[in-house]
């Protein structure tokens, strides 16, 4: 066997849920379809270093450390690739990886991480089709899939956009161009530890006494989204963004067991945003991941608006401790040679 080294470095960004995705059953297949943008600022970058040398050894580090939790996840992926493209194990890793957000500031780490993974595992092995890329992305991680693409991206079976599929994602193309560009200020209310993990969440739609209507209700809201993005309509944008973020957190606060993951100040912001709003008229929606800080996911044109509102809040109610500023970016892209870009 010829023997040699590669190294690349692979960048995927975060992604926001518009549509949320919860619940999910098989092989990590979605119970509804779900709409997210794909960010730019907040990102993980993995360098590989890749030795064809049969020994098929794997080495993960963050940051240059040994991390346990983010290892396990890798690890399966890379056993799953390996079932279906065996050739993988003819190459040995080295992938250290870094974020460029903090841990635990309610940014999916895990929608970059695997993305960036499943990219950089199959680029070892020539394997490219966005499809593919994609495929396995979920298979780490279901929100990772849509990272994969840049900007607006929809995952899950719908016959509203063609083409589209449980197994990967697509690109949302039909969109007004005031919907280009998005921005997402991203208030960190708190940065402690998830109450509850993406897997124990999906896995409490499994009994969930709403799970039904739920599942009926993304697909509503889901094609109210995508008739809004097409007409360029923020009034029914935000109405519908807003709710979904409501929901997912009802959802958890109704479940067996109940989850309440917003804090006072995710609360607090809410009313008085909503408030703001009705005086401004400003383009702006929030939206909650599992947890409780916010992102408001707002027009360019506004950005100076909300962003004076937010310091403003910030300084009154003493509640977030920092804002990250991000905006609608590029899908996980290969980067070639070895340093940091
Ligand atoms: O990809 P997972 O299994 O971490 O699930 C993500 C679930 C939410 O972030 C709450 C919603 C979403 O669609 O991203």
């Amino acid at each position: 066997m010829e023997n040699f080294t590669r190294s690349y470095l692979v960048r995927s960004a975060s992604n926001i849920a518009l549509i949320k995705y919860w619940g999910k059953h098989s092989e990590q297949l979605p119970c509804n379809p779900s709409l997210s943008l794909t960010l730019t600022n907040c990102y993980t970058e993995s360098s590989f270093t890749v030795a064809k040398d049969s020994r098929g050894a794997l080495e993960f580090t963050l940051e240059g450390k040994q991390k346990e939790g983010f290892d396990s996840k890798a690890l399966k992926l890379h056993q799953r690739i390996a079932r279906d493209y065996p050739q993988l194990l003819d190459f040995s890793f080295n992938v250290d990886s870094r974020n460029t957000f903090p841990h635990g500031a309610g940014i999916a780490s895990s929608a970059s991480a695997l993305s960036c993974l499943a990219q950089g595992f199959l680029e070892a092995i020539g394997v490219r089709e966005q499809g593919l890329i994609g495929h396995y992305a979920r298979l780490g991680s279901g929100s990772a899939c849509r990272s994969v693409l840049d900007g607006l991206s929809l995952w899950g079976t719908t016959k509203l956009i063609e083409g589209s599929s449980d197994d990967y994602a697509v690109p949302v193309k039909d969109i007004d161009p005031t919907f280009l560009g998005l921005r997402d200020s991203i208030l960190v209310v708190s940065s402690e530890e998830k109450e509850v993990s993406s897997s124990a969440g999906h896995a409490l739609m499994e009994t969930h006494p709403y799970a039904k209507r739920r599942f009926e209700v993304a697909r509503e809201n889901l094609e109210k989204l995508l008739i809004s993005l097409k007409n360029g309509d923020w009034n029914s944008f935000i109405e519908v963004v807003e709710r979904e973020a409501l929901e997912l957190h009802a959802l958890m606060m109704t479940g067996i067991p109940s989850y309440t993951l917003m804090r006072p100040g995710s609360l607090d912001f809410i009313v008085k945003f909503r408030k703001w709003r009705l005086e401004s008229e400003a383009r702006a929606a929030f939206t909650l991941d599992a947890g409780p800080n916010i992102h408001v996911i707002h027009s360019p044109e506004d950005t100076h608006l909300v962003q004076a509102f937010i310091q403003d809040w910030m300084k009154s109610s003493g509640y977030a401790e920092r804002v990250i500023e991000d905006v609608a970016g590029r899908g996980t892209r290969t980067l070639e040679g070895k340093g940091r870009a």
